[in-house]
């Protein structure tokens, strides 16, 4: 049978075919966006399943915006007023394809910083939204552009990840998140504010989310799958509360609800005394990990290449000074090393970018070395 027209505007990804060539015996990888697997809360865990698989009504059908208990407690920890509301989601992923589905008609305007995640990218190409992107500086969205694209007046929403970005790192400004918040007031345009490694900061301060300074015109997308595990795929939608009702009916039809045991699982380790202290663990393994990176490139890569210096998140954006970033990315995987070239993460297929994306929280600190190594044998 033929598959509906709009797949065919799905690119095949790049990543998942160098994710599944990464996984192949004596391959370091720092090519996926995982995170470390022994840093995930297993005690907790399981304290948590033992006391759900008692709890005989979560194992029944549920409520489409997810269960009671956890929304009550994300509504509290988040600080949210009686104006904005949760939806608990299968990973934050599907918030994002919920919010694609409930607001975007084919050829509405929807803008992304470039490069920008490409799960997002596949998202608004499958909804068919027509895509403007904007290039991304170290503070963030370039804001002449922003304002210029916002300007022509058929942009619906913008999305963006200010915390960390994937693929760069990038954590934005004050400044600029004052200023896109204006923007978005200013042009009337809604804003998808994705957070999944806001909690992973490991130096430097905490910044307000953009969306606080824009509340009435804002989405923000959660995700437990850094801070917990991703195998749990809970993350959460939080917005305005009719925001979220097209969504919870869209839900309702594509899976009914989220796993409701996994929901309570997470509210558990969530309330657990020791959670702080499990978040706290990852965020000084990955500054390790950050820093053995790094040092590993200043001492062993020897010809030009930069990176901004980042304070939490997975990832640097490794900007080389010649060469072609998918040619050197298939030359490192037959040397050992998995490594994404940043071309990836542009729509379009003649993106002119000359870096790599490389992930420091899935390898140990004497791993990523080698990688390094293994990749300066090749740049
Ligand atoms: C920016 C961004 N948003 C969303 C996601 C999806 O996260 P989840 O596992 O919660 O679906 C990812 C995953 O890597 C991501 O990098």
């Amino acid at each position: 049978m033929r598959p509906a027209t709009h797949i065919e505007t799905l690119q095949p990804s790049y990543i998942r075919e160098i994710l599944s060539a990464a996984s192949a015996d004596g391959v370091i990888s720092l090519a996926g966006g995982l995170p470390a697997a022994e840093l995930f809360p297993c005690s907790l865990l399981e304290q948590a399943m033992t006391t759900v698989a008692t709890q005989k009504n979560v194992f029944q059908y549920g409520e489409t915006q997810g269960y009671a208990p956890l929304i009550a407690h994300l509504q509290s920890t988040y600080q949210l007023d009686e104006r904005q509301s949760v939806l608990v989601t299968t990973g934050s992923q599907q918030g994002l394809d919920l919010i694609a589905r409930a607001y975007i008609n084919p050829g509405d305007g929807v803008v992304m910083e470039a490069p920008s995640y490409l799960g997002a990218l596949q998202v608004f190409t499958v909804a068919q939204a027509r895509i403007e992107t904007v290039p991304q500086t170290e503070q963030g969205p370039d804001l002449a552009a922003l304002a210029g694209v916002f300007a022509t007046g058929n942009i619906k929403l913008f999305y963006a990840v200010p915390d960390f970005h994937n693929p760069t790192g990038v954590c934005w400004s004050l400044q600029t998140r004052l200023k896109v918040a204006e923007l978005c007031d200013k042009y009337s345009v809604s804003l998808i504010e994705d957070a999944p490694y806001r909690e992973l900061r490991f130096s430097g301060e905490s910044l307000p989310l953009v969306s606080s300074f824009c509340s009435a015109r804002a989405f923000v997308l959660r995700s437990f799958s850094k801070t917990s595990a991703p195998g749990l795929r809970l993350g959460v939608v939080t917005g305005p509360r009719d925001w979220l009702i097209p969504m919870v009916r869209i839900k309702q039809a594509a899976d009914l609800h989220s796993s409701l045991p996994m929901q309570a699982v997470l509210l558990e380790i969530l309330k657990h005394a020791e959670f702080a202290d499990h978040l706290k663990n990852v965020q000084m393994h990955y500054q390790q990990r950050y820093h053995a990176l790094v040092n590993g490139i200043n001492k062993h890569i020897q010809s030009a290449v930069s990176f901004n210096t980042v304070e939490g998140g997975m990832f640097i954006w490794l900007e080389l000074s010649k060469g072609n970033p998918e040619e050197i990315a298939r030359k490192a995987l037959a040397e050992g090393v998995a490594v994404v070239p940043g071309t990836a993460f542009y729509p379009g297929t003649n993106a002119a970018s000359k870096a790599l994306r490389l992930n420091f929280s899935h390898c140990s600190p004497e791993q990523l070395v080698v990688a390094i190594k293994r990749l300066n044998n090749i740049i």
